[in-house]
């Protein structure tokens, strides 16, 4: 698919503050060694700030820590912030490249738009991603399956405790070595269906990848711990009938005659990941469906054989086997059950692509190091 993207910006002219205490390159190489997802950062962090008098000013580079708050600032009372998700990969010579960032800066101005906050320009997007990388690319990793998680937020700074979109904004991008979301090998995860909570309603902010939709998931997910599954799955709020998607994932159902099934609701985050696993799959001439799938469809078809394997798919899971759907009423699957042959193939693809292993047809990589 090519993105149309919007009018050339003029870059920005980034300050590049160095940290003078970098983590020492024999620690950073244990932490690279074995990362460990979301627990060690880069030196190094992107700040870019906004108002509404000044647009989009101030772009830095500079050490990585905490960030100067007043205990006013909107984001703390009332959530107005955003967030992407994205990974470098080091390929085998070296270089380092990212997976469709232009689709992260998109999605990440329909959040904004959403979440009433600035639009940060696509260029100014990547350039931070380039800008950070200059500096802390001897954090990517280059054991098989890591990667350097990228991390762009955006929240409202503005001290002000009236209730409106507020008026100064911050940018950032934070970066962190990770290994595989759920620990070791891709094998089958169990997830746990709530039926007590749900993630989004109508008109809501399902769609827009906001921190209030990850606390409103985390008693769920809670729940799914308890019952000793990984993730949560959500179900629709009107209804109480439809599949949405995980806590932090999508979810796709593969059918016997190889049909893949996927939720279409505007409840649930566009997943990136999805979008690239059924384009594979529908180039492999498998037919992909995004419709409503109801939890009875889901049933009902793995007790027919009509339904064989389900998967989740993100960018910091990539494409994880369902082994187990928990439910209060009823299970299916089991906890030993085999990874799905067609999930595991299409996990292969993506990740091949994404590590430079195979031609990439599509043109989905972008490099950050040069
Ligand atoms: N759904 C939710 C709630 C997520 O947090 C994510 C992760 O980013 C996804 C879906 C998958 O999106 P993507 O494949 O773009 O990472
Ligand atoms: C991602 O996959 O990038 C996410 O933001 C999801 C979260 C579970 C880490």
């Amino acid at each position: 698919m090519t993105i149309e993207l919007p009018m050339a910006q003029q870059e920005l002219a980034f300050q590049v503050l160095s940290n003078p205490e970098p983590m020492p390159i024999e620690r950073r190489q244990a932490v690279l060694d074995e990362p460990v997802f979301g627990t060690v950062f880069t030196d190094h962090m992107v700040d870019i700030c906004w108002s509404e008098k000044g647009g989009w000013h101030r772009p830095r580079v500079q050490p990585y820590g905490p960030i100067p708050l007043d205990p006013a600032a909107a984001v703390l009372h009332y959530g107005q912030e955003i967030f992407e998700g994205m990974k470098a990969y080091r390929h085998a010579d070296g270089s380092i490249w990212t997976f469709r960032p232009e689709e992260n800066a998109l999605r990440m101005q329909r959040s904004a738009a959403r979440m009433a906050m600035p639009q940060l320009p696509v260029e100014y997007f990547l350039q931070s991603l380039k800008e950070l990388i200059a500096v802390d690319g001897q954090w990517v990793p280059s054991a098989p399956e890591t990667s350097l998680y990228i991390r762009p937020f955006m929240f409202a700074k503005e001290a002000f405790l009236g209730v409106r979109p507020a008026k100064k904004v911050a940018f950032y991008v934070i970066a962190s070595p990770v290994g595989p979301y759920f620990g070791g090998e891709a094998k089958p995860v169990s997830i746990w269906l709530s039926t007590n909570f749900t993630r989004a309603g109508r008109g809501g902010t399902g769609a827009a990848k906001t921190g209030g939709n990850y606390a409103a998931s985390l008693l769920a997910q809670s729940e799914a711990s308890e019952n000793g599954c990984q993730q949560v799955l959500f179900l629709d709020s009107v209804e109480g009938k439809f599949l949405e998607e995980l806590g932090g994932m999508n979810i796709v159902l593969v059918y016997r005659d190889g049909t893949l099934v996927t939720p279409k609701s505007d409840t649930i985050l566009s997943g990136i990941t999805r979008d690239s696993v059924l384009s594979l799959a529908s180039e492999r001439g498998h037919t992909v469906e995004r419709r409503a799938v109801s939890i009875d469809e889901w049933r009902e078809g793995d007790a027919s054989g009509e339904i064989v394997e389900a998967f989740a798919c993100g960018t910091a899971a990539t494409v994880v086997p369902i082994g187990q759907l928990k439910t209060p009423d009823f299970t299916i699957g089991s906890p030993d059950a085999p990874a799905g042959e067609l999930t595991m193939s299409l996990r292969q693809e993506l990740v091949d692509i994404q590590y430079g292993r195979i031609p990439d047809v599509h043109q989905w990589m972008v490099r950050l190091d040069s």
